[in-house]
């Protein structure tokens, strides 16, 4: 096995734009595992408006999934968090003790709106802080203020906020901003994981091209890390970032 871990996956049924079925979820998990994923944590969204899950109801369908495909072969380890829009409902979930942290609450997975960085976004992450509880941003390439340059995300990426690479922008797959804007966070080293973000069983050879584009861009070690170690240790809690 090559032991990667996904932090990232929309792999719960008919919750979000994600898959449809238990079948569906089940077959992206089973592919997941054949191109080298052992664990794949589910992060469905939590967005107001547009995907009203809330972490009573997520829990219930993860352990609905989990009893469904038990008896599968073929099948990674799974978890439960959620993909967290930034606003004003997410901040009164994460104090209230409502949100889905990763497994082992040591971090938490933030998604910003395309084309603004939230104001107040830096107290805020200071705040999960506080409470030991590391925000990761996700796909920070795919947010328009963020195509041509790093610096408005510097200031927390300095304070300890994580990044995550969503794979298939390497491969163009979100256009060319996004690949570029990706390529360039990869040589900035801004990254300390890379995940899947897949939607669907389709995704899968996708994400496979993504992880050899990754392996050319920086090398086995490195890659590694992104894939492996480095998620390995956000569910342990040992953050060395
Ligand atoms: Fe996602």
């Amino acid at each position: 096995m090559l032991g990667y871990v996904d932090l990232h996956c929309h792999y719960l049924p008919a919750i979000d734009d994600g898959v449809k079925t238990i079948a569906e979820g089940a077959e992206l998990c089973r592919a997941l595992r054949s191109i080298g994923y052992d664990t794949v944590v589910a992060t469905p969204h939590i967005r107001s408006a547009m995907f009203e899950n809330n972490k009573a109801n997520l829990e219930q369908v993860y352990s609905n999934f989990v009893a469904q495909t038990r008896e599968m072969q073929d099948m990674p380890k799974t978890g439960l968090a959620a993909e967290h829009f930034c606003d004003d409902v997410f901040w009164n979930l994460f104090a209230t003790g409502a949100s889905l942290p990763y497994p082992g609450g040591h971090a938490a997975l933030v998604e910003f709106p395309p084309t603004a960085i939230p104001r107040n976004v830096e107290q805020r992450f200071f705040d999960m802080q506080r409470k030991r509880v590391r925000p990761v941003i996700a796909h920070p390439e795919r947010y328009t203020p963020l195509f041509k340059q790093t610096d408005p995300i510097d200031r927390m990426l300095d304070m300890g906020v994580l990044a995550q690479l969503d794979l298939m922008s390497l491969t163009g797959k979100y256009g060319r901003a996004t690949q570029s804007a990706a390529e360039r966070m990869v040589e900035e080293g801004v990254y300390y994981l890379a995940c899947s973000d897949c939607h669907k069983p389709a995704d899968v050879p996708i994400v496979a091209d993504a992880i050899a584009r990754l392996f050319e861009l920086v090398g086995e070690e490195e890659a590694k890390e992104l894939l492996s170690e480095n998620p390995t240790r956000i569910l342990s809690g040992r953050i060395n970032a």
